[in-house]
């Protein structure tokens, strides 16, 4: 059988197994999404949000890219913050990255590889930022673990200082943001950053929003 279509086959069994537990299922997923949660993750295949963290349809807003990166001319990832805090009211913003990522990995080496290149530039960055802490770390495995950590850390940082978020702090108090770290190899999540809505963020990226202008 050609492997695609399991995933058909797949999907029909599911739909029956919804109907049977609940008659309606289907319809009462339909009127509107009133998720709490939204998840900022990589792309990898092995870190399935709604899988590792046992949500439902219709509990989490998901946006995944290589090695989960929040860059700030990255109109995909903006319409989806976007949309997501001010129309979805998001009350946890989940910036989750792993151990064992790939695109972190790469960042590390001088591999040359073509238009990715330029999206793994945004981890050498972080890594130039730490480098005094990374290259104090003698194994690579450990130094390759803090760079992930480090990843989303900056990463929560750069969710913090849009002015979407700013803005959605100082007038609904909402939403925090987490770091997480995911282990591939005990499937479990580890905490490693929180930002409250009153947290301080570096006073160059701080916007004024005295005016009643919608500008992002
Ligand atoms: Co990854």
């Amino acid at each position: 059988m050609e492997t695609y279509k399991k995933l058909l086959l797949a999907n029909r069994a599911w739909v029956e197994e919804k109907l049977t537990i609940k008659k309606d299922f289907f319809e009462h997923q339909y009127p509107s999404q009133h998720p709490e949660f939204l998840w900022i993750g990589c792309a990898d295949s092995r870190v399935a949000p709604n899988e590792i963290t046992g949500t439902e349809l219709g509990e989490m807003f998901v946006h995944r890219n290589i090695a989960n990166l929040v860059i700030h001319t990255d109109f995909n990832l903006l319409s989806v913050l976007q949309y997501a805090v001010e129309a979805l009211h998001i009350k946890h913003i989940i910036v989750c990255g792993h151990y064992g990522c790939g695109g972190v990995h790469n960042a590390m080496t001088h591999k040359n590889l073509g238009l990715l290149n330029k999206w793994l530039r945004y981890i050498k960055d972080v890594y130039r930022y730490h480098a005094a802490e990374l290259d104090a770390i003698g194994d690579e495995n450990a130094r390759f673990d803090r760079l992930v950590e480090l990843n989303v850390i900056e990463q929560c940082r750069n969710v913090a200082e849009t002015s979407i978020v700013q803005k959605a702090w100082k007038r609904e108090h909402f939403p925090y943001i987490h770091g997480w770290v995911y282990d591939l190899h005990t499937g479990l999540l580890k905490e490693i950053a929180m930002m409250r809505p009153d947290e301080d963020i570096n006073d160059i990226y701080r916007f004024d929003f005295d005016n009643s202008e919608e500008e992002h």
